[in-house]
Parts: C-alpha cells; structure tokens; sequence
C-alpha cells in the first residue's frame, strides 16, 4: 500500500489506549497503524511527539449576533484559524434563531458566513429562541434528519430565554427527533431581579457582574433544566458548568440513571471572581456567564473532569474585544456591568490549559484528555468514529504534540480576532506544534500552512440513542 503521508515515530493516544504506532494517511484518512510502513510523499517525522486526535471544540461562538452595537470579534476565518493554532481539528459553532425567524434562514445565512472561510472543519448546533409551531412541528424534525442533530436552549439572557413550558416543548421535540439538546442554566428573573438591585445601589462595575449571576442561580436552574428533562425522558448537557453544587446535581441525576451530562470550560478551572475587580473596565475581560466563581469552585470542576460527571471540556469561546466600543467597552452611555457582553477567547487555549494543568500536574491522564478534549465531543454530536480518534477509516485529523515545550501565552500565539487573552502570561508545558486535518498540515511550528478553504461543513448523525457518555 502507498501513503501521502506517514507519521513516523511518535507515540499515539486514543481515549482508550497508549502506543508506539506509525500513521499512515492516504486520500485525507487514515488507512494504516503500525509499524515500517514504507515510504510516502511526505514523511512527518514525530520523535519524542505525542500523535493526538485533533481537538474537537464543541462549544464556540462565531459570528453570532450580539444585540445592538456589539460585534463578535471572530467570524469564520478567525476562530478556525485560532482554533487551528491551538491543536483543534473540527469546531461547532452555535447557529442562532432570532425572533422571528426561520431556522432555514438562520442556516442559510450562517452557512453563507462560513463557506470558504473555514481553516478546520465544522458542524453546526441551532439556538432555538422562538419556538413556533412550525418551528418544531415542521423545521426541526426536518433539520435533524439533514443533520443538524443538536439543538441549544437558553433559561436566561433578553431575547433567548425560554419559558419553562416552552422549554417542555423543545425538549420534547429533541426526544421525538433524537437531537442532542444542550442547556444553558441560568435563573432569568433572579439576574434581573439582582441586577436591578445592584444598579440602584449603584453597583455598577465589571465585577458586580459576578454579584448579579451567584451560584444558586446556576444551581436552581440546573436542578430545573434536569426536572424538565425527566418529565420528557430527554437526554441533555448542561453546559459551562461552574460551580460544585450545580454539579452536584447533575451527579444526582446521574446516580438516579438519568441522561444527563454536562460540560466545564477553561474559565472555571483557571480564573475566579476576583479576575473581575480590576481598575477602571479591565475586568469586563473576564466577565462571561455563568461567571468565574471561587478557587473552591475551580476544584469541584477539576473533581467533575475526574471523576467523569463531566464528559466534555469546551471553550465556549465567546469573543468580543476589549478595546473597543463594538466589544467590551459598550457603546457610549452604557456603563454597567449590565451592557458588557457576555463571553471571552479561548479556543486557543482549551488544550494547552488542559494539558498543562491536568495532564502535567497529574489531575488526568493522557487518555482522558484526548476522551475530553476530542473523543466525547465526536460521540456525544454525532461524529464518531469519522473524528474524535485515531483509527483505520477514521479522518486524519491529528494533532502533533510536543508535550515538555514551554510556552508563556501571550496573545500574539493565539491568532484570533480578539485583542487579548484571560491567560495572557500563564505559563504552560506541552504545546501543539501541528495540526493536521484530513491529512493536510494547517499549521505547523506556529506557522499557518493551510488555507480558509480547506475546512469543510459536516452533517452529523444522531447521537447514539438511549447512551450516556462516557
Ligand atoms: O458568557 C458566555 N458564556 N457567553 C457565551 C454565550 C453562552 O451562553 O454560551
Ligand atoms: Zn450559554
Ligand atoms: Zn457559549
């Protein structure tokens, strides 16, 4: 047999198994693993390397309408470039439903946003914010069999909330249809009741942001999002988890048998509160929702990665920048923490965070953080075993790691449309060095190698029926 490329003399991981394996790719796959595996165009020469699945990022934000005045900082071309220099291979962005609109619509615009503008591969989730008759009689069980198989909701934020009856109904869609539905827990009233409150005391600073979002917001709507599901026997993931009593509950549900999974992000592990406080507005940076919590927090999400309430770690990169009134900074007039939009960069970062935080200090293995970073987010969305691993028939998407390189991160690593990281100076050991997908390099050594073309839309199937991952 005769390869384009071959990976020689690395160290390959799965989400399963560790092993001193050769990697042969023809025609974009991987069609061979083993060893003396003869010659090819290209030989990728990968001593003292980790062979990794490329990162699937399952929870990103590109593009994604803001409200008034406010302007995402990545569109296609941007986050995937970013996504690509920080070892991902496949991202899925949120296709967003404004009121009043079709979901066709949405799609057809979101579709026309990213072809020809992706660096990695895609698949879209749909945010379904006004669920009509004809929206889930009629589109979304259509949709789903065209393979936008997951769907998410929102119990908080003006103009994407859902009331609990309409959540009953989409959730019940998601059960007839098989789709993945991904829950965004927050308490919508008790924000705004908070959030009035600390304005007319004239709390009206990034950091009060943090005060108007505390945990038993987060934990009564998890608690309700899980309530919710039961009674339709739905499957669901709460995602961007960030406190231990919110995982708690779904820790309950799980020791109950119910579906029910969840998701953390790098922002819960690394930064608290306090990241909020900062002089003038530099700590509307940091200000996302649900918000950073506490260093007791942090460990509780650590103590969810291992021992597996959650099944999969995502950025939520949400960026906006900083200094700018589209971005962090608001339009003029608007000096509340209220009108800081929510969300922060990071889909750069997700894995070298993990892998330096849990992976070098001993938090996780290497095989859970290949099953967090890419496995679970292929079989959970409907890509399995196409992406998500390294296997004969499987995409060769891969991602090269040199897993002693030090680097301090700075922004300029990072290649987004931002204009700054959280993790600005944070020093991290293992880097991604080069990332593959379906068999062409896109970037190599820091270097961007691919082209805004090479990335292509994926249809999902549904996620397997009736599973739990993992
Ligand atoms: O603050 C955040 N997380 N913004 C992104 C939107 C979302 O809720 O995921
Ligand atoms: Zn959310
Ligand atoms: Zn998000």
């Amino acid at each position: 047999m005769s390869f384009d490329t071959i990976i020689r003399g690395g160290t390959v991981v799965t989400a399963a198994d560790t092993f001193a394996c050769d990697v042969g790719i023809r025609d974009g796959k991987i069609t061979a693993l083993g060893r003396d595996l003869g010659d090819a165009a290209t030989i990728i020469d990968a001593t003292d390397r980790l062979v990794l699945p490329g990162g699937i990022d399952s929870h990103v934000h590109f593009a994604q309408p803001s409200g008034d005045g406010i302007v995402m900082a990545d569109g296609f071309a941007s986050g995937t470039r970013s996504a690509a220099f920080g070892g991902n291979t496949t991202v899925l962005p949120f296709c967003l439903q404004e009121k009043g609109q079709t979901l066709r619509e949405a799609l057809k615009h979101y579709h026309s946003l990213a072809d020809g503008e992706c660096h990695v591969d895609v698949a879209f989730h749909l945010i379904v914010t006004d669920p009509t008759e004809h929206v889930l009689g009629q589109e979304l069980p259509a949709l789903v069999e065209d393979g936008y198989t997951s769907l998410k909701v929102f119990m908080t934020y003006e103009g994407l909330a859902l009331s609990d009856r309409e959540l009953l109904e989409t959730m019940s869609v998601a059960r007839e249809t098989g789709a993945m539905l991904m829950v965004h827990a927050e308490n919508f009233d008790a924000i705004r009741f908070l959030t009035d409150r600390l304005e007319r005391a004239g709390n009206t600073a990034p950091r009060f942001h943090a005060t108007s979002r505390p945990i038993p917001v987060e934990r009564e709507a998890t608690h309700r999002a899980i309530s919710l599901s039961e009674l339709v026997d739905v499957p669901i993931m709460i995602v961007h988890v960030s406190n231990r009593e919110a995982m708690d509950e779904i820790r309950r549900a799980q020791q109950r048998g119910l579906r029910v999974m969840g998701e953390t992000c790098p922002q819960y592990l690394m930064l608290t509160e306090n990241d909020l406080d900062q002089l003038n507005m530099e700590g509307a940076k940091y200000v996302c929702s649900p918000p950073p919590r506490d260093v007791a927090s942090q460990q509780a999400c650590w103590e969810g990665l291992q021992q597996k309430v959650f099944s999969v770690f995502s950025s939520d990169h949400c960026p906006f920048r900083y200094d700018d009134p589209q971005g962090k900074l608001a339009p003029k007039g608007r000096t509340s923490f209220r009108w800081v939009p929510n969300g922060i960069p990071g889909v750069a970062t997700r894995l070298p965070i993990l892998f330096s935080e849990g992976v070098v200090k001993g938090r996780i293995d290497l095989n859970s953080f290949v099953a967090f970073s890419a496995t679970n987010h292929a079989k959970i969305y409907g890509l399995y075993p196409r992406k998500g691993t390294i296997a004969v028939g499987s995409d060769a998407d891969i991602a090269l790691w040199d897993p002693k390189r030090k680097v301090t991160i700075r922004h300029q690593l990072i290649h987004d449309g931002s204009d700054y990281t959280p993790y600005e100076g944070l020093e991290v050991t293992g880097w991604p060095v080069l990332t593959m997908v379906r068999g062409k390099v896109v970037v190599d050594d820091g270097t961007l190698v691919g082209s805004k073309d090479h990335g292509t839309y994926l249809p999902r199937a549904k996620p397997p029926a009736g599973a739990t991952i993992p």
